[in-house]
């Protein structure tokens, strides 16, 4: 099942901190798994759960996206354990602010650890454009949406955004 998405800069939900989940249940799984066909469906390459409606500390993130190493990772209570002194600016858009486009500046490296959905805890080290999908999610879940610290922010047609 697909579900809604929350969408607006001065939407409640998308402004609240999400809380952590406390372990990862049978319908937990089952969200994420709608999270996946939702972002699927959306053309996103990740997504996070307030931007469906809950405000809880889950994410699913598209890696390598369009390679041939391309990986679906639902993340669950991600938190960054270390962040690169060295940023990088990309652009970036949100498919909770459809067509609107800007760039960001990031570290450029990230070590991240999460849950898996089966409760496991996982570290990863990720760069460049993998690690600016995971900050960008993990923004969400702190009621920050990328046009906050974005400069040369403007509005261009759904088709030419990279949505996140
Ligand atoms: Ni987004």
């Amino acid at each position: 099942m697909t579900m809604n998405l929350q969408t607006g800069d001065g939407n409640e939900i998308l402004r609240a901190i999400s809380k952590p989940v406390p372990k990862v249940t049978k319908a937990i799984k089952h969200f994420a798994l709608d999270m996946v066909k939702t972002m699927e469906a959306e053309n996103g390459v990740g997504l996070a759960a307030p931007q469906v409606g809950r405000n809880i500390r889950l994410i699913i993130c598209k890696l390598n996206p369009g390679e041939r190493n391309e990986v679906i990772i639902p993340m669950v209570n991600p938190e960054l354990l270390e962040i690169s002194d060295e940023c990088e600016e990309g652009e970036e858009g949100c498919l909770s602010l459809p067509g609107v486009w800007g760039k960001v500046t990031r570290p450029k490296q990230i070590l991240l650890r999460y849950q898996n959905l089966k409760g496991k805890d996982t570290t990863l080290e990720l760069s460049d454009f993998n690690a600016r999908i995971v900050q960008h999610e993990i923004d969400h879940l702190n009621g920050i949406l990328f046009t906050d610290d974005a400069v040369g922010v403007e509005q261009r047609s759904p088709e030419e955004v990279a949505h996140i």
